[in-house]
């Protein structure tokens, strides 16, 4: 009899080179979070330093973890997932493998044009035009990669995860094209109100259509491969993802309510932020219904462990997101440290901890190895778990500290001295993530690579 090692024959180079590409910049990701969280203590570190600079280094990490870190992971799992789910095999590997060097070609790009302080200006959208262009046409290849595979797919029926992970890139090029108003390259933006609104409509499109869609496909995949329990609801599946396009899609206006944009545009804004608790509800009823009785083998798999974390930490940031977008919560929360900590429970919390299951759980399958160390990958859940959820709780207490106060018409250098205890625990707990994401990618790198457990 054949015993199931979690291995697999063919060696899938695509998704080893998308998830290396992921635990390199999520180190050097949170290295510059560091050197970021370094500047709010210190205003003076590195004060002579123009390429350290807070305005340099703070567009930096956010572009690094959402298109270094998060993006390539989540797409690491898709590349063993889709052909699997199709029986099939992926399109390309040779494709994969260049789309992933040319992947790091550009946030390498991004990195140093944003460090020499070329920038866009606006948020989510800070890279200038060329680098626009390679990430377009990055998204372009895994398209065509991902398309090609599904149409010589064996299996006629869909699985909810090949839609999610479709949906995410082909809606992603489209917005990022809109978003980053790639027809006027040396401004990449509109004037005015018009600019706010189509910015936003593509920053919060970033997380609603290309990380949340991801990390749900890489949920729907690896928790009932590791429960070893049939989904609860495939129609309950196609509900939420119809449920996440349409209700998602138009949700970015609330990101300016305090701003002159028209009444009606808000008013849908609030409205459908709050109507996402029912595509996440559903998503996440079908979840854990399906780990119902399979907890056990929840806590036993790594890979199952940060996955299940991630929906956890999905329906808070859900509840939490729906709660500012109401006018009168956000009066205390808007333009303060309240919405860091939010960024980082979706960022972070869900999405970065689901694309660390993805890639645990694919690893020994796509390189045909077992995992380096397990210990080195439980120790890995624990920084971030604790990395996460203490960042969340300290930025949420700065956040109400500062909002309260402008609240209370107090000026913002009086509030500095309140909240500087708790941008030193920010670095003491960012050390926790750090050390986390380091771990990650040695324990990674020796998977592939040195990996005395392996059968030559
Ligand atoms: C699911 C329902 C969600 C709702 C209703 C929601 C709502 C909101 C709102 C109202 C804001 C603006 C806050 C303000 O400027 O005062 C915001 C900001 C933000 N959200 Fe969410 N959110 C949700 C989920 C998520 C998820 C899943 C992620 C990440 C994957 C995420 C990432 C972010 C980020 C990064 C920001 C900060 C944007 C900035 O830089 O201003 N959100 N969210
Ligand atoms: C060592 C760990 C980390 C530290 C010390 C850190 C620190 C920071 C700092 C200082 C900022 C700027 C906040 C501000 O402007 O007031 C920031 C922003 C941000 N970080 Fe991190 N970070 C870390 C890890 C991460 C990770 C792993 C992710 C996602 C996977 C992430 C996602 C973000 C996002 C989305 C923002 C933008 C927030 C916004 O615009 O509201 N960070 N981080």
């Amino acid at each position: 009899m054949e015993i199931d090692t979690g291995m697999e024959q063919e060696i899938n180079k695509a998704a080893i080179a998308f998830s290396l590409t992921s635990a390199l910049w999520f180190a050097l990701a949170t290295s510059m979070g560091m050197v970021a969280a370094g500047y709010l203590i210190a205003p003076d570190f590195m004060a002579n330093i123009g390429w350290l600079q807070f305005g340099r280094i703070r567009p930096i990490h956010v572009n690094l973890v959402l298109f270094g870190f998060v993006t390539p992971g989540l797409l690491a799992a898709a590349f063993y997932y889709v052909p699997k789910l199709g029986r099939t095999q992926l399109f390309s590997q040779k494709l994969g493998v260049y789309n992933a060097i040319l992947w790091n070609i550009t946030i390498a790009i991004g990195v140093v044009t944003l460090s020499a302080g070329y920038t866009q200006g606006r948020e989510y959208a800070e890279l200038i035009w060329p680098v626009d262009m390679l990430i377009v046409i990055n998204f372009a290849l895994v398209i065509v990669n991902l398309v090609m595979t599904v149409r010589s797919r064996k299996e006629p029926i869909l699985y909810v995860s090949i839609w999610y992970a479709l949906a995410a890139v082909v809606l992603t090029a489209t917005t990022y094209c809109l978003g980053n108003v790639i027809w006027k390259p040396s401004s990449g933006a509109l004037v005015g109100i018009q600019d706010a609104i189509l910015l936003w409509f593509y920053g919060h499109n970033i997380f609603g259509l290309l990380l949340t869609p991801l990390s749900l496909g890489v949920a729907y995949y690896v928790i009932p491969k590791v429960t070893r329990n049939p989904l609860y609801s495939h129609s309950l599946s196609l509900v939420g993802f119809w449920g996440l396009l349409v209700v998602y899609t138009h949700i970015g206006t609330h990101h300016l309510l305090q701003v002159p944009v028209p009444t009606w545009l808000k008013v849908i804004s609030i409205v459908d932020s709050v109507a996402m608790v029912i595509p996440v509800m559903v998503f996440l009823i079908n979840i854990w219904y399906t780990v119902k009785g399979k907890v056990g083998e929840i806590h036993a798999d790594v890979a199952g462990k940060f996955v299940f974390a991630g929906t956890i930490f999905y329906f808070f940031v859900n509840i939490q997101g729906s709660m500012m977008a109401l006018p009168q919560v956000q009066r205390v929360t808007h333009f303060n440290n309240w919405v860091v900590g939010h960024a980082h429970l979706g960022v972070l919390a869900f999405a970065g901890m689901t694309a660390l299951g993805g890639m645990y759980y694919v690893l020994p399958k796509i390189s045909g190895k077992p995992l380096y160390s397990h210990f080195l990958a439980d120790l890995q859940y624990w920084l971030v778990l604790i990395g996460s959820g203490g960042f969340t709780v300290v930025l949420t207490i700065v956040g109400l500290i500062q909002g309260n106060a402008w609240l209370n018409g107090e000026t913002v250098y009086r509030v500095l001295p309140a909240i500087q205890i708790y941008y030193v625990l920010r670095v003491a707990i960012g050390f926790l993530i750090l050390s986390g994401a380091y771990i990650g990618l040695y324990n990674i790198v020796r998977t592939i690579f040195f990996n005395p457990g392996a059968k030559a």
